[in-house]
């Protein structure tokens, strides 16, 4: 069976980590049978600046029908000052899509890119399921009396039952399906009464459906507390669209930075949109000091999320030897450059 792929590599350095990745699928796919038919899309500030295109709704529904991923490199570009391409290509795609899972992995690759390990404490390697369509993002409220000695702003932050459950199964039915046993739901229930008591009332309901698992609860600012002191335990968390921004970078900040974060969004059994957390870096396009690394965990991601298992250990395993042997650009203490990192990684695919 094929299966499609769109390429969507986007402005600044979106355009020199995305077609690295590409070549890495390409390469899995011929080397071992995956039937992956990749297409490029030219979407990003470039097309826009020279005829107004962002994401036309056609192709959307083209992705939504006939294809399986998206492999993203990143959006926004200085030309563009009020991001409006962005906007429109990236956030189209997660809401139109219904992108409602936002899986992070948080793992340190060497004790060398933590600022905590050798100071008594361990390492983290864990996956954070942020809720990826609902929260204060949904921009819902107003200013009153603006301009005044009166103002008052007032954010909202949108939980439907719906929108929590389903992004509570989804970590939880992770965490089965990778052996894990404890999965850490974090709120803030006791200051948000209103959001976090529905967030503990579905926790507790969902104990039922999940007796093999331990479902356990933390708040939000202890739990970013004990991601410093003890990161070992946080394994699978769940939480919502504001805390999973700010724990992820917490996260990337105790694991090496964004040369390394990866993400999926997802809406199991539909398409998925796959991503480096990193933007178009505009202070470093042309250096070949991109890193490349986090598209590479980003195609292990969407391996994984096609079912091709192994091949996502393989592309991990590649990043693991390109770390232990140094292979790596600049921004996390290495001297080499994009494509350097990038053929040393695909010989090591090619070899395992
Ligand atoms: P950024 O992630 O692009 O860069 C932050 C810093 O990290 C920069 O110093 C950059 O050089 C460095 N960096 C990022 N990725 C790197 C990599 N792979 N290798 C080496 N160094 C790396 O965030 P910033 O500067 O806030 O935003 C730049 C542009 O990207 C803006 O237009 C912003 O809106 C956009 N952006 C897009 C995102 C997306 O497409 N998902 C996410 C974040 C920002
Ligand atoms: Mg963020």
């Amino acid at each position: 069976m094929m299966s499609k792929i769109a390429v969507i590599p986007g402005d600044g350095i979106g355009k020199e980590v995305a077609p690295e990745g590409a070549k890495l699928l390409e390469q899995l796919s011929s080397a071992r049978g995956l039937g992956l038919e990749l297409e490029f899309f030219d979407y990003g500030a470039d097309r826009y600046l020279k005829d107004g295109t962002t994401l036309p709704p056609e192709q959307l529904e083209a992705f939504r029908r006939d294809y399986r991923a998206i492999l993203f490199g990143a959006v926004g570009d200085p030309r563009v000052p009020d991001s409006r391409h962005a906007r429109e290509i990236l956030l189209a795609l997660r809401f139109q899509l219904d992108l409602y899972v936002n899986l992070r992995p948080v793992r340190l690759l060497a004790d060398r890119f933590s600022p905590l390990v050798g100071k008594g404490r361990k390492e983290i390697d864990g996956v954070f399921f942020r809720e990826n369509t609902e929260g204060v993002y949904v921009d819902v409220g107003g200013n009153f009396k603006q301009g005044t000695a009166d103002e008052i702003a007032i954010t909202e932050d949108v939980n439907s039952r719906k929108g929590v459950e389903r992004i509570c199964r989804a970590a939880l039915d992770w965490a089965r399906k990778h052996g894990e046993k404890t999965v850490w739901m974090s709120d803030k229930s006791n200051a948000m009464r209103h959001a976090g008591g529905l967030w503990q009332r579905v926790w507790k309901e969902l104990a039922r459906d999940y007796p093999d698992l331990e479902l356990r609860h933390m708040y939000v600012d202890v739990l970013a507390m004990q991601m410093v002191l003890r990161p070992e335990l946080f394994r699978v968390v769940v939480t919502n669209n504001l805390f999973g921004d700010i724990l992820t970078d917490l996260g990337a900040g105790i694991s090496g930075g964004l040369g390394f974060s990866a993400s999926a969004n997802l809406n199991p059994g539909k398409i998925g949109l796959f991503e480096p957390v990193h933007g178009s870096a505009p202070d470093i396009v042309g250096t070949g000091k991109a890193n490349p690394i986090a598209t590479f965990l980003t195609c292990a991601l969407l391996l994984e999320h096609l079912g091709h298992d192994a091949e996502a250990r393989i592309v991990e395993k590649a990043v693991d030897l390109a770390v232990a042997e140094n292979v790596l650009t600049p921004d996390v203490g290495g001297s080499r450059t994009t494509s350097e990192v990038s053929e040393f990684v695909r010989a090591q695919v090619a070899r395992l």
